[in-house]
């Protein structure tokens, strides 16, 4: 046999890049388990992290570090040997290495396990069993479901976010976008990611998934077609996978060399369900694949256990879902795989029974008697498979596109999706629907859409359309809403009692039907027309009727008016300087809408928002919120809410001109940077550093005259208001700042700089 030699770990021509989480995290478990499996699909960077991994262990194993390379065995037979080799050794079976090894301190990486995937487990079994000073790593495509192993599963390389801006240098320190750019740089000296091409860099990145293995192919092609040329190239699959390289192993020269190893290693069941599931777009759940891939060849009964093992086989992506549940998605490249195996007419089955599934899922989801957020969660996470079913529509089955569509109208309500909806919603209309009240209702649709994103004058000639064929039908909400679109254009030129008259014939109409959503909406219309009109006490009256009218409405049948109410109930009081009210209403409505994912809800409830901070002394978090709000309009394709235009240009005007030019951009600057995802834990903190700077005025006068030393007495009688009023602010200031006592407050305000300025 001889003595333990172990064959040194394999170098690498190209520099290890990133993966510095990832490496400690290995480390961790290589500490902690005697078999660690190194898990992931093809080229995703199994064997380089293991490497790494074993070379920083170096020292917790005295013993040695051995290589063991599986790739090149046809059979399980070459295993045991293979395994010996690495350690210097001859013999061929546990039983001739374990004596050998004894109880020495080595770490054996066994590198590519999948096609041999029995040998290795007997094997590494009895050797764990025979030296208790041997540790293992498996790399493999596939667990070894052994007693003892600790599967871990490598995450892509560190992506850009694809909705979130990002600074230049951070986009390059991605571990995704550092491999593609150092790759891209050897065959074109001088390749940098710059302002000009960085967004198309992190594009590519995130459509390769961030897999190794595809980085470097793709970014070997950058010097011959240039980045926008290879990123269009990304979407044909034929070109995708045949994109080559000389690499070290022959497996790695092309991504589809890559996935044959995988593809050659499944039976026929699974062949079968992974080619069918390459129909799917995004990730999607158990009920779907068995709901569209199932036939005479796959029993639906079979989906979920050959579902299972694509997953163990790391072809397809186990995302955890709400509530215990599960979804499935496949990496871009594998899909391509599948795709280019799944003949006609095969596919075109499968892409109609797709279509038919999730045009069914939408329709149940609108008549659902759920909360209208709750559902929301719910088709989001279907949304890219619903989006696919659209399209297949739109070209083969135009009845099923306008049912869809009209489905959908909640939901991109509840999403602020205006551009979208606007799109869908145009493309329903070309169909023709035979029934006018359907056509009407799409008119009256795209009306709406095209006003919220700025077109007056093209939402005014649906509303023509619409009325046209309302003359033959009989729908006074249908009605009621093309009145209240009139209104509203009206309105938006100036003409006010144009729209105060359209607004009350629109309630009129509704008059002696049940609470319905059309109702609070036209009440909510006039309420704001009332504040555009200056009759603010007015405008509280008609809000009180709409908030009365939606608490009446079933709930099955409530839009999630919350948002829109609150955001008018903070207009009207913040005209009504009850500033801290409004913060509130505009504040409940940001959450609300930042829950939704609604991004031109939220940003008129961050222009409202930062109305009232600007009347507070706080100019700073006013730009802020008022950059946050204009970025998020710019995303969801919306213009400014009319009722607050001419305020947020005060607001802005004011704020600038009290913080000077450079901490005017400052504030700007920190302010586009923030997303749904980021605003509200920044205006937590724009709060409470801010607390001093956001106090109403009358807080403010108050703070500052005890400070003075005045008594609640000569409080009152300075300002002109009531004790008890003097009182009731005093309550809320200490129970807002947790402050005791007058002499607290009064240290407080001076910390604050609220007294002398
Ligand atoms: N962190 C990294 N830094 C630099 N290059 C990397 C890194 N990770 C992976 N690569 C490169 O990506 C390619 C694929 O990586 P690797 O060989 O580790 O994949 P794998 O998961 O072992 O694939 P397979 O399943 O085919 O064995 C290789 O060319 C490798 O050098
Ligand atoms: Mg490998």
């Amino acid at each position: 046999m001889g003595r333990l030699a172990p064959t040194a770990l394999p170098s690498s021509v190209s520099r290890f890049i990133g993966r510095r989480a990832e490496v400690a995290e290995l480390r961790r478990l290589v500490g902690q388990h005697r078999l660690v499996t190194v898990l992931g699909s093809g080229g995703c960077g199994k064997t380089r992290l293991a490497i790494e991994t074993a070379a920083r262990a170096r020292s917790d194993f005295p013993g040695g570090i051995a290589f063991a390379e599986l790739a090149g065995l046809h059979g399980p037979e070459g295993v045991a040997g293979a395994v010996a080799g690495s350690l210097g050794l001859t013999g061929t079976a546990a039983i001739e290495m374990a004596p050998v090894i004894g109880d020495a301190r080595l770490l054996i990486v066994v590198d590519n396990a999948e096609h041999v995937l029995d040998a290795v487990s007997r094997l590494v079994q009895d050797l764990l069993l025979r030296c208790p000073g041997l540790a293992v790593i498996v790399t493999s495509r596939e667990q070894l479901h052994v007693t003892g192993e600790m599967a871990w599963r490598v995450p892509p390389m560190r992506l850009p976010p694809a909705e979130a801006p990002v600074a230049l240098a951070d986009i390059a320190a991605f571990d995704a976008v550092e491999l593609f750019a150092a790759r891209a740089a050897e065959r074109l000296g001088g390749f940098r990611v710059d302002h000009e091409n960085a967004a198309l860099v992190a594009s590519i990145c995130r459509r390769l998934d961030g897999i190794p293995l595809a980085l470097e192919l793709v970014a070997a092609r950058v010097g011959a077609l240039g980045l926008a040329e290879l990123f269009n190239r990304l979407d044909d699959g034929l070109r995708l996978l045949a994109m080559s390289s000389r690499a070290a192993v022959p497996r790695h020269q092309t991504l589809r060399a890559t996935i044959d190893w995988s593809h050659e290693l499944l039976d026929g069941p699974e062949r079968l369900l992974l080619r069918r599931l390459a129909v799917f777009a995004g990730t999607f759940d158990l009920a779907a694949a068995e709901a569209v891939c199932a036939d005479r060849n796959l029993a639906a009964r079979d989906v979920a256990d050959i579902l299972q093992r694509l997953v163990d086989k790391c072809l397809l992506e186990p995302h955890p879902a709400g509530a215990g549940g599960l979804r499935y998605g496949m990496l871009q490249v594998i899909k391509q795989y599948a795709l280019e195996r799944l003949p006609e007419p095969e596919a075109a089955i499968l892409r109609a029974r797709h279509a038919a599934h999730y045009a069914a899922a939408v329709e149940r989801l609108d008549a659902d008697d759920r909360a209208f957020h709750v559902r929301g969660v719910e088709l989001q996470a279907e949304y890219d498979n619903v989006r696919l079913a659209l399209d297949w529509a739109g070209a083969h089955d135009p009845d099923l596109e306008v049912r869809t569509v009209e489905h959908l109208r909640w939901f991109w309500i509840l999403k602020g999706a205006l551009l979208e909806a606007l799109q869908r919603t145009e493309s329903a209309l070309l169909r023709r629907p035979e029934s006018p009240a359907r056509r009407a209702a799409l008119h009256a649709d795209v009306a709406t859409w095209r006003r919220k994103s700025g077109d007056v004058a093209g939402g005014a000639a649906h509303l023509d359309e619409a009325a046209l064929l309302l003359d033959r039908i009989d729908d006074p909400r249908l009605a009621s809403r093309v009145l209240r679109g009139r209104g509203l254009i009206r309105a938006a030129c100036d003409d006010l009692p144009g729209a105060e008259r359209d607004f009350l014939d629109a309630i009129a109409l509704l008059d002696g039907l049940p609470a319905n959503d059309d109702a609070v909406g036209a009440l909510n219309n006039l309420a704001r027309l009332r504040l555009l009109q200056g009759r603010t006490d007015q405008a509280l009256i008609d809000m009180e009727r709409a908030v009365q009218v939606a608490g009446r409405i079933a709930r099955s049948n409530r839009p999630d008016h919350e948002a829109m109410l609150m955001l008018s109930q903070g207009a009207i009081l913040s005209a009504l300087n009850r500033e801290e009210e409004a913060w509130e209403r505009f504040l409940a409505s940001a959450r609300h809408a930042v829950h939704n994912g609604n991004r031109q809800e939220c940003g008129d409830a961050l222009q409202g928002l930062a109305c009232v901070a600007a009347r507070m002394r706080g100019e700073a978090a006013c730009l802020e919120l008022l950059a946050a709000a204009r970025r998020m309009l710019d995303l969801a394709g919306a213009s400014t809410d009319s009722c607050m235009v001419a305020h947020v240009a005060r607001a802005e005007r004011s704020s600038r001109e009290a913080l000077g030019a450079r901490r005017a951009r400052e504030a700007w600057t920190r302010g586009s940077g923030l997303d749904c995802d980021t605003v509200l834990e920044r205006i937590d903190a724009l709060t409470r550093r801010d607390a001093g700077g956001l106090l109403p005025r009358r807080k403010l006068e108050i703070v500052r005259l005890v400070a003075d030393g005045l008594s609640n007495k000569e409080i009152a009688a300075r300002l002109s208001i009531s004790e008890r009023t003097v009182e009731a602010h005093l309550d809320q200031l200490r129970r807002r700042f947790g402050l005791p006592n007058r002499t607290a407050m009064a240290t407080w305000a001076i910390s604050q700089g609220l007294v002398g300025t």
